[in-house]
C-alpha cells in the first residue's frame, strides 16, 4: 500500500510540477517547540509551504491539508493537496518558549522519549550522563531539576535515597505531565513548583546542585543565557550540570546547513551554541568547568557541562 501511494506521489510530482509544489510534509505530532524542527514541512518555509496536519493555525502558518496522505516511512507523510493553492493562514512567528510547552506538547514530549528505539537509547544515554555528572559533582545531597519537563530524570535522581529533591518548570502542563508520569514513590520524593529560570523562587545557595538539561539552547541571545546561568549560580551551593547543543560535531554541521535554508521570518526555536561562546558565558556567570560530557563524541550535538561554583 505504501509503495503504491508513494508511486502515485512520485508520478504526480513528475507529471504535474505545479501540483508538485504543493507536495508537502505533515508533522508527526502537534506543531510545537519540539516538533517544529522535526517537521519537514518547516523546511519548505522558503517556498512558502509548510503544511502540518495537526498544527493549530494560530501557532504556525499551516493549514490542515485535504488530500491523499501517504505514510512512508512510518513517521513521514507526504500530503498531496487536492485543491491547491492552499491559502496560508496569517503568518505568526513561533510563540516564545514560555508559551510553547502546553498540554499537547507535554503529552507529545513524554511520548517521544518513550517512542522509537533510537529515542529511548538517546534518552537512556542522556540520563546515564546526568547520573555520571552528579557522581562527578560528589553526589550532591540536594538537587534541583530545572527545567524538569516531563520528569525524565526523576527516577534516576530518586534512586539516591538520602537526597533532597526539588523540581520546577515554567510550564504547568509539563509539571503536570511529570507528576502524572511519575511512580507514586518517586513523586513523593520531589518538592515540585512552577519556576521561571530567569527568577528562581529559591534563596541563595538553596540546593547543592542544579540540573539544567536542554534549556539553554532555546535562547539565542547571550544575555538571556547569562541571566539564567547567574540564577543557577545564585541558588546552587556547590555547582550545576547544564546541557545544551554545541558546535564541533556532525549533527551541528547538519543543523547549520538546514538553518541556512530556513525562512528568516521563522527563526529556529533551538540553536547551536559555539563551545567557545558558552564556555565563556559559564565562566562569566561564575562557574569553573569540571568536566565536559558529550552524548556522542564528534557526532552528537548534545553536551553536558559539569560545573563548580567558583
Ligand atoms: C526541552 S524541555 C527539557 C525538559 C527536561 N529538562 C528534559 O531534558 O527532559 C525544555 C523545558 O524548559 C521549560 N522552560 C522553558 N522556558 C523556561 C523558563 N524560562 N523557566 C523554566 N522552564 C522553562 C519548558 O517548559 C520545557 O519543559
Amino acid at each position: 500500500m505504501h509503495a503504491v501511494a508513494l508511486a502515485v506521489a512520485v508520478i504526480v510530482r513528475l507529471r504535474y510540477p505545479d501540483v508538485a509544489r504543493h507536495i508537502v510534509f505533515d508533522c508527526p505530532g502537534p506543531l510545537d517547540g519540539l516538533s517544529v524542527d522535526r517537521c519537514p514541512g518547516n523546511r519548505c518555509g522558503a517556498a512558502g509551504w509548510a503544511v502540518c496536519a495537526t498544527a493549530a493555525s494560530d501557532r504556525w502558518p499551516c493549514q490542515p491539508a485535504p488530500g491523499l496522505v501517504v505514510r512512508w516511512p512510518q513517521k513521514i507523510s507526504l500530503v498531496l493537496i487536492a485543491n491547491f493553492p492552499v491559502p496560508m493562514t496569517n503568518s505568526t512567528k513561533p510563540p516564545d518558549i514560555a508559551n510553547r510547552y502546553d498540554e499537547g506538547t507535554a503529552r507529545h514530549y513524554s511520548a517521544v522519549h518513550r517512542g522509537s528505539w533510537s529515542r529511548r537509547i538517546s534518552s537512556w544515554r542522556e540520563i546515564s550522563l546526568a547520573r555520571r555528572a552528579l557522581a562527578l559533582a560528589g553526589n550532591p545531597e540536594s538537587v534541583l531539576d530545572m527545567p524538569c519537563g516531563a520528569g525524565r530524570f526523576w527516577p534516576m535522581l530518586a534512586r539516591t535515597s538520602a537526597r533532597r529533591l526539588l523540581a520546577g518548570d515554567n510550564s504547568p502542563a509539563m509539571l503536570a505531565a511529570a507528576v502524572a508520569g511519575a511512580a507514586p514513590a518517586t513523586r513523593a520524593r520531589f518538592e515540585v513548583s512552577p519556576m521561571d529560570a530567569f527568577a528562581l523562587p529559591l534563596a541563595d545557595a538553596a540546593v547543592d546542585h542544579v540540573l539544567c538539561m536542554r534549556l539553554l539552547h532555546h535562547f539565542a541571545a547571550p544575555a538571556d543565557r547569562l541571566r539564567i546561568l547567574r540564577e543557577i549560580h545564585r541558588v546552587a551551593r556547590s555547582g550545576a550540570t547544564i546541557s545544551l547543543w554545541v558546535d564541533g560535531n556532525l549533527q551541528a554541521r547538519r543543523r547549520r546547513c538546514q538553518e541556512a535554508r530556513r525562512d528568516p521570518a521563522f527563526p529556529p526555536n533551538r540553536i547551536i551554541v559555539a563551545r567557545a561562546v558558552i564556555e565563556a558565558e559559564l565562566v562569566e556567570a561564575g562557574f569553573r568547568i569540571r568536566k565536559r560530557l558529550d552524548m556522542l563524541h564528534w557526532i552528537g550535538k548534545r553536551r553536558l557541562y559539569v560545573l563548580d561554583k567558583v
